[in-house]
């Protein structure tokens, strides 16, 4: 299966070029190409990470990121949208028509921490606040709503009595950073779907990865990064 595969970001792009960097890894494996890097924002640093890969890079305006989208995705014959620290909301014309073909990373476990204006800093300083001991990311397909979708899989992220907002921040972006590209790789593969009732199948032990232990299985790469998690004070 050769996923078409479009990454939306408005930001730093850091887990964009995890993408980018996990499917450069699997090489002739990989289940699909990133062909298409968009944003809402005109300098976001993740167009010029696709600008340096010669990929489409699309500034989005008003229009291309509302009524013209859905013929955007469709004119680049777009089978998969990876939500990659994007902040707009998709509009629902788009949402039902990649409905199992759209997922999104969040930095906390969802449904907590989650919702519209729930992004970036503003995460982690209600998880310091609330005095929650384990955080994490999360990555689900993305519905009408703001973090709403079925969840796909989790990563719990520790937080110390040392932690700041910035440093577990920086914690749980690793974890995206692992975790994300592997989801987005499966779900382009097909391991992993969204069944007709809603519920997400393929994401189970006996189905590759997605939780630290099986990861340890089958990608020495992850579990390493996940024991430096639970190492880290
Ligand atoms: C990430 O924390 C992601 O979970 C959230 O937005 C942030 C994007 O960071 N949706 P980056 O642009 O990928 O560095």
């Amino acid at each position: 299966m050769n996923a078409r595969i479009a990454v939306f970001a408005s930001g730093g792009g850091s887990n964009l070029q995890a993408l980018l960097s996990y499917f450069d890894l699997l090489g002739d494996d990989a289940p699909g190409r990133i062909v298409l890097v968009a944003s809402d924002k005109q300098g976001a640093v993740a167009l010029e990470r696709a600008k340096r890969r010669n990929m489409e890079a699309l500034s989005l305006d008003a229009t291309m990121r509302t009524t013209g989208l859905l013929a955007l995705l469709e004119a680049r014959q777009i089978t998969l949208v990876a939500l990659a620290g994007y902040l707009r909301l998709v509009p629902p014309e788009v949402t039902k028509a990649f409905r199992g073909r759209m997922v999104n990373v969040h930095p906390a476990l969802l449904p907590s921490f989650g919702g519209q204006g729930m992004y970036g800093h503003r995460v982690h300083q209600a998880v310091m606040y609330t005095g929650v001991r384990v955080t994490g990311a999360t990555v689900h397909f993305v519905d009408e709503r703001y973090d709403h979708g079925a969840i796909i899989a989790q990563w719990p992220v520790p937080v110390f009595a040392s932690d700041t907002a910035e440093t577990v921040g920086i914690r749980v972006l690793e974890a995206e950073h692992q975790l994300f590209p592997r989801v987005v790789a499966a779900v382009a593969s097909g391991h992993i779907r969204l069944e007709p009732d809603g519920k997400v199948a393929g994401a189970t032990p006996g189905d590759r990865i997605i939780f630290p232990h099986f990861v340890a299985s089958d990608d020495a790469g992850a579990a390493d990064a996940y024991e430096r998690f639970l190492d880290t004070e």
